[in-house]
């Protein structure tokens, strides 16, 4: 048994509610694998709240936390620094207390590139269509552009297409309608909507156009497998599940705050999965 110190480093994850988050069972896989003298633990901590208890936890010691729903936009609000993919996102999913005072990142587009390249998929193979404009859209539609992808952004709502593509330039917008037509143009197409989630109507996105080798990214991991990812994965396409991208993302809050950069591994899918 892993026994925690009197020095023990402390981090967690906030969010309201915080029950069904993965993160805890993802950094003490790992405080333990490397045999460290610390915890992670969830924070469920209310919107009204959140702006004071934040800075009492920096004070109470703690090395920092993650930020999940509602808290992603209020926690960029309460930073003294932050990264370029936050200021970009509008939004931060990590943060690192230090003396200079509580700073800001965001790792989910990185995560989602790391997991790209778990799967041997490079990101800027060819052009990119990303279906949705919400927020974990504009994260990864930043990073993808940085390694270097061409993007194309499709959503129900045009407005929000062309607002995001306007944030990312020079992103193009293709119409909803026209996504399954188009589908043979794109080396990689990636779901960011609500759709194909436990709960949520499936995505209706069918892929008989798509290309041979097309890469087939969701962002959902519950279910593990989406139909988009069964449907890629009967035509012989290349599917990149979404969990992935939660234990890729996880990486950089892990090394900040324990000093030890973690391994993204089957193992550890297996056991976040269960
Ligand atoms: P997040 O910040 O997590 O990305 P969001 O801002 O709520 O979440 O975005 C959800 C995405 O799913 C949006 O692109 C949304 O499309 P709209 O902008 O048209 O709302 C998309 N989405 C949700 N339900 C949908 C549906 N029934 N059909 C098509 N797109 C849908």
């Amino acid at each position: 048994m892993r026994l925690i110190s009197g020095s023990a480093r402390l981090a967690g994850v906030t969010g309201w509610p915080v029950a069904h988050s993965r993160s805890p069972r993802i950094h003490n896989t790992w405080l333990a694998r490397h045999g460290i003298d610390g915890a992670y633990v969830p924070l469920p901590i209310r919107p009204d709240d959140f702006p004071s208890v934040i800075p009492a936890l920096a004070k109470a010691g703690f090395a920092g936390v993650n930020v999940t729903i509602p808290h992603k936009e209020a926690a960029f609000a309460i930073c003294v620094k932050v990264d370029d993919f936050a200021r970009r996102a509008g939004a931060v999913n990590t943060l690192i207390f230090t003396p200079h005072g509580i700073e800001g990142s965001n790792t989910d587009g990185y995560g989602f590139v790391a997991n790209l390249r778990h799967h041997g998929v490079k990101p800027a193979a060819g052009p990119v269509l990303i279906l949705g404009a919400g927020g974990a859209a504009r994260g990864i539609g930043a990073a993808l552009q940085d390694e270097g992808a061409e993007i194309t952004i499709t959503n129900r709502t045009p407005e929000r297409a062309a607002a995001l593509a306007a944030a990312l330039p020079p992103a193009k917008v293709l119409p909803w309608e026209q996504r399954e037509d188009a589908l043979g143009d794109y080396a990689l197409l990636i779901n960011t909507t609500s759709l194909g989630m436990v709960h949520e109507p499936p995505l209706p996105m069918n892929l008989d156009r798509a290309a041979p080798g097309l890469a087939v990214a969701d962002i959902i991991f519950a279910p593990l497998e989406t139909q988009l990812l069964a449907d890629a994965k009967a035509r012989g396409l290349k599917p990149v599940e979404g969990l992935g991208m939660l234990l890729h993302q996880a990486v950089p809050g892990f090394s900040a705050w324990f000093g030890v950069t973690p391994e993204v591994d089957e193992a550890l899918y297996r056991i976040v999965a269960a």
